[in-house]
């Protein structure tokens, strides 16, 4: 097989398993639209309302928390293809709910698949790329979170103005569950894991396929000898994968502090807040802010590969402190400003979005998907998934309130400075990764190399 081949194979490959980040970012965006109907349908309080919102993430920390094992008992493919079965089957009862409690317990059970998919993507995705394009390959899933979250607004935008309302909404998720589930029904396990279980000859046969350079045996010893090891919860918390775990934990709870999904959950309140009084004006700024996000989640893999992690994250990060600085400022002096602020707003909020997509966006789940060692990387990998799915969740819901509480300038100023804390954290404690094969990286952990230079040269 030529080399062009086996890329095109690998890119189709990735592009395919990437539907589990459109369902993603799909199912988590659209109850912005949908929520607004489903009051009304159900008389629904603000309390419960809540509810219907925080259900799915509720979902995807009972989905991370309880699928590490999964994915590393039934193998990657089988559990992405369980999840997309449940993907199908969440949208289908949430759309045909009758009763609010109903609606709930069927976000539930989207957001298990959301927990699931949101770790077992990328991991299956570093599993089959070559190092050379694995920054890229493992971002498109990110690509694909973005793309869900702008057609689900789309998909609320459209319904809003057409007599279907939100059941129609739901029911739209059915489409990319079933591409999902049959794509990977054509796709293979990855090798790393064939060969941990010793499905060898089958392992050999899909690694010559897709990574035809790599030295063949090397790779099956390195994986059959992790493999064997098999990871526990004992074996997550020895020492030497402390750095690993540090790096994990650390770059989900930034991802999350700096505020992402106030914007993405609450952009047309912030709109509203610096002067908007059209809800249909907020709602196409939303869309706009959407659309940089899937703009430069493309800038952001062209780069990975070639600039490295590093230099993205900290300028991306730069550039979120400075338009979060922008945002408290304006708030702070809202009184004087007057009718100018709100479209500041929209300009910094922009800006700090797409300086958020080239950045924490794609790079927090792909160093995830690549510093943690074989036999302890679906553990691992979902345990990062959970803090980020709880620190989501302690996010999304203390925002309101901290509005109330320290007001709007307090509260973007309060991001802005975790966001300065998780530059210098990125600064010291993040390895550059970029080409490095994961075995390297593992032999590091195992020598004890400090957290930022796990991706030295051997
Ligand atoms: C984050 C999500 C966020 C999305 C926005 C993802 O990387 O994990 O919480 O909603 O990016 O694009």
């Amino acid at each position: 097989m030529t080399d062009a081949t086996s890329k095109r194979l690998v890119f189709i490959i990735a592009a395919v398993a990437a539907t589990g980040g459109l369902l993603f970012g799909f199912d988590t965006g659209v109850i912005s639209g949908a929520l607004l109907f489903i009051k009304k349908d159900f008389a629904l309080h603000a309390y419960m309302q809540e509810w219907v919102v925080s259900a799915v993430l509720l979902g995807c920390i009972i989905g991370a928390m309880a699928s590490g094992r999964m994915v590393d008992i039934l193998g990657r493919r089988i559990s992405i293809i369980g999840t997309a079965c449940i993907f199908a089957a969440g949208s289908v009862w949430t759309s045909s709910a009758g009763s609010v409690e109903m609606l709930i317990m069927g976000r539930v059970v989207i957001g298990l698949a959301i927990g699931v998919a949101s770790y077992a993507v990328p991991l299956y995705i570093s599993e089959i790329s070559p190092p050379q394009y694995r920054g890229a390959l493992v971002s498109l899933n990110q690509l694909l979170i973005t793309i869900g979250i702008v057609a689900s607004y789309l998909v609320d935008d459209g319904f809003a103005h057409s007599d279907k309302t939100w059941r129609y909404m739901f029911l739209t998720g059915t489409t990319p569950a079933v591409i999902l589930g049959i794509g990977m029904l054509f796709l293979p396990e990855t090798p790393c894991w064939l060969a941990g279980k010793g499905r060898e000859d089958k392992a050999r046969d899909i690694l010559n396929r897709i990574m035809p350079d790599t030295d063949t045996q090397a790779e099956l010893d390195a994986a059959r000898k992790s493999g064997k090891e098999s990871g526990s919860m004992r074996e997550l918390s020895a020492p030497w994968l402390r750095p690993a775990l540090f790096i994990g934990i650390g770059i989900m709870f930034i991802q999350q502090a700096t505020g992402i999904n106030t914007v993405i959950y609450y952009a047309p309140t912030i709109f509203e807040m610096a002067g908007f009084t059209s809800a249909t004006t907020a709602i196409t700024a939303t869309v706009g802010v959407g659309i940089v996000n899937v703009l430069m989640t493309i800038v952001s893999i062209r780069l990975v590969d070639k600039v490295g992690r590093k230099p993205l994250l900290s300028a991306g990060m730069i550039g979120m402190v400075v338009s979060l600085s922008a945002l408290a400022l304006g708030f702070q002096f809202q009184t004087t400003m007057g009718d100018e602020l709100k479209w500041i707003t929209v300009g910094v909020l922009f800006i700090y979005i797409g300086s958020f997509a080239v950045s924490l966006g794609p790079i927090a789940w792909l160093l995830i998907a690549e510093i943690y060692p074989l036999n302890v990387r679906g553990l691992a990998m979902s345990l990062a998934t959970l803090a980020n799915w709880i620190f989501n969740f302690a996010i999304s819901f203390t925002f309101l309130s901290l509005v109330e509480t320290i007001g709007k300038a307090g509260t973007f100023w309060l991001y802005a400075a975790i966001g300065t804390l998780g530059w210098i954290f990125c600064r010291m404690y993040v390895p550059e990764t970029k080409g490095v094969p994961l075995e390297t990286i593992e032999a590091n952990l195992r020598n004890g190399i400090p957290a930022g230079k796990l991706g030295d040269p051997r």
